[in-house]
């Protein structure tokens, strides 16, 4: 297997049975759900979009026959999960993000006196919020969660990008208020900046590595997929859900979530054949502990919200018993996705977001199968047209 890691070959791994640690449990998640519903008239308020979906940062679910026969599915029914079109921040971090900027929040205004179980409240007090600062580190989507939500609450909010994030993220967080780093080094190195920098300011570090909110924030969608199945009829069939994976904290949120409220599911993520860190860290049992260029990949991939070295300390150990697997996939075959995609049922995604859709062809099995489609509601039109035409030149 490490020899096909090394040659990035794809293939699936499929992890051995272990025995599962439970530092969250149903009650964190409860708290988390709790927390996400009282700020509904905060969400929509400050972002009038949430109205449609009540204040709520959710997805929709549903079946994708044409792009399952421009695939021929082996088995079974392809369906995807809409996070591409979630609310605001357009990408699977934003469930995460917000959670954990917007419990920050409370929190400061509690100590300060100024909180009254109103979360409008919040809104008055812009002088205070511009007062404190949080900073995080992204290949692009969680900056944006970040500072989107940071920056509309007032916050002054700092960016640390790694060399991947793509342009137009960068411009896109400026123009909302934002503070853009940018770095020559990878993920790794941008998180290690961030850190630092952050300890230096006294300023308030998201920590993708290792949050517990984000981590509790991602497992929400956990409760949209098991309302979504009974609404579509489909709860009994079994349960392939494929999950794009970059640090592991998002994909890794929902498969804890799942664990917890569903536990049927049968949960694989994908990675790039050049980036392949969650899988590098789980085979090897080094989790945060090895890179992918200790193997001789470049972690370089165009899929940028999986292009990171190194796995989240936190996920790694936690997915052991949680996920049936790890696959890898190359560049070309996510591009052709993100054209067939669109070819077929119109919808536009980001080349990350698509690595969902080889799962099936490793998990030959009947039921339902659920590509989680990770991000593009943002993505400019120029942007997307490239893709196609990349497509096109290979
Ligand atoms: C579009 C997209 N898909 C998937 C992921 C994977 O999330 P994580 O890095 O938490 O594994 C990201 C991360 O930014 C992303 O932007």
């Amino acid at each position: 297997m490490m020899d096909k890691l090394k040659k990035e070959i794809p293939f699936l791994w499929k992890a051995e049975p272990k025995e599962q640690r439970h530092p969250f449990t149903r009650e964190d998640l409860e708290k988390a759900k709790a927390f996400m519903e009282s700020f509904r008239p905060f969400l929509m308020e400050v972002f009038p979009e949430t109205k449609e979906t009540q204040g709520m940062i959710t997805s929709e679910m549903r079946a994708l026959p044409e792009m399952e026969k421009a695939l021929s599915l082996p088995k079974g029914k392809l369906f995807a999960k809409f996070d591409n079109m979630l609310p605001v921040a357009g990408s699977i971090k934003a469930r995460g993000g917000f959670y954990e900027v917007l419990h920050h929040a409370k929190t400061l205004a509690e100590e300060e006196g100024f909180y009254q179980n109103d979360p409008l409240q919040l809104l008055k007090h812009r002088d205070f919020f511009a007062s404190k600062e949080i900073e995080v580190a992204s290949t692009g989507n969680l900056g944006l969660s970040i500072g989107i939500i940071s920056a509309t609450i007032g916050f002054k909010v700092t960016v640390h990008m790694s060399r991947d994030a793509k342009e137009w993220k960068k411009e896109l967080l400026r123009e909302k208020g934002a503070q853009v780093i940018e770095y020559a080094g990878d993920y790794s190195a941008a998180v290690e900046a961030a850190r630092e920098a952050s300890k230096e300011k006294g300023s308030y570090f998201v920590d993708d590595e290792q949050s517990p909110y984000l981590f509790m924030g991602y497992a929400l969608a956990a409760y949209e997929v098991i309302e979504q199945l009974e609404t579509l009829g489909i709860e009994k069939e079994d349960l392939h859900v494929y999950l794009p994976c970059g640090v592991g904290g998002a994909p890794g949120g929902i498969a804890y979530g799942l664990s917890i409220l569903l536990p049927k599911a049968k949960v694989y993520f994908a990675e790039p054949t050049k980036a392949p860190a969650v899988l590098l860290g789980m085979l090897t049992e080094k989790h945060d502990q090895i890179s992918v260029g200790d193997i001789g990949l470049s972690g370089k991939t165009l899929a940028d919200g999986l292009a990171v070295g190194k796995a989240s300390s936190l996920v790694g150990p936690l997915m052991e018993g949680r996920i049936q697997g790890i696959y890898t996939i190359e560049d070309e075959t996510m591009l052709s996705y993100v054209k067939t995609l669109y070819e077929t049922e119109g919808i536009k995604v980001e080349p990350s977001a698509c690595a969902g859709f080889l799962g099936p062809h490793f998990v030959q099995e009947d039921g339902v199968h659920l590509a989680w489609l990770t991000g593009g509601r943002l993505v400019p039109e120029e942007i997307f047209q490239s893709y196609l035409e990349e497509d096109r030149a290979e």
